[in-house]
């Protein structure tokens, strides 16, 4: 079944409005006129407008969101927000957010609940950390992440997810999963979603991310189950960016 591949670059926390200005017009300028994939930048939010109006050929996404409606919550951004500045897609669950800012399986899960509610993509990210990789527990961590992440979705919001996988001993480590690695994991999320939704599962893209550079996308898209990637450091750089965009 044919699903949609895509790259994603998560910006994260890094670069003056200058510097992101100047990205986001070498990206537009150098858009692949035949690519395969979905591209979606995920700067941080400040930037939002900027990017949708420099690098218009793009989708846009955000980082994070509030797992609250609206209202007096300092600092926060909700999806109703998201959505009326017509921005498509949320990362949720960051492993980054899970380790520094308390996001737990229960916010990730209201998160997301509120994401699908006002119509925009989530990414939800998934992966373990290196000592349950070394205790074997990668595949139980990873199912629990899920399936708490997805209590109370309807088969249909399930569909419209889209996972990334990403172990965080590979990220910003430039220690890159194994393709092997990469796709055994990749099958099982595969399985997991599939004993919820049946075949339906088959249209849900999964991205692997994890120090993924030009140097290892193709290998790693090529598998049957990667779809794609969640990129950092690499999307950075205009260049290796939009190489890994083109890596299928
Ligand atoms: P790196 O590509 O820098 O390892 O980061 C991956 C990541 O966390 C993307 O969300």
């Amino acid at each position: 079944m044919m699903r949609k591949k895509i790259v994603a670059g998560n910006w994260k926390m890094n670069l003056s409005k200058d510097e992101a200005l100047t990205l986001l017009k070498e990206l537009q300028a150098n858009f692949p006129s035949q690519n395969q994939c979905e591209i979606i930048l995920c700067p941080p939010s400040i930037y939002t407008e900027l990017a949708l109006q420099n690098a218009n050929s793009f989708n846009i996404g955000l980082q994070n969101v509030s797992d609250k409606e609206n209202g007096a919550f300092t600092g926060e951004i909700s999806a109703s927000m998201i959505q009326s500045m017509n921005v498509e897609y949320c990362i949720v669950g960051h492993s980054e957010r899970r380790q520094y800012f308390g996001d737990t399986d229960t916010i990730i899960n209201s998160k997301l609940k509120q994401l699908l509610k006002h119509n925009i993509t989530p990414i939800l990210c998934c992966g373990e950390l290196l000592e349950e990789r070394e205790a074997g527990r990668q595949n139980e961590v990873v199912q629990n992440q899920i399936e708490k992440a997805i209590v109370g979705l309807s088969n249909a919001e399930i569909e419209k997810l889209v996972i990334a996988y990403e172990p965080v001993w590979a990220i910003g480590t430039g220690k890159t999963a194994s393709t092997h690695q990469a796709q055994e994991m990749h099958a099982f999320i595969r399985s997991i979603l599939n004993s919820k939704i049946g075949d339906a599962s088959n249209k849900i893209s999964i991205l692997y991310g994890g120090s993924c550079k030009p140097e290892n996308a193709k290998e790693l898209f090529d598998s049957p189950d990667i779809d794609g990637g969640l990129i950092g450091g690499a999307a950075l750089n205009a260049n290796s960016f939009l190489q890994i965009a083109q890596s299928f």
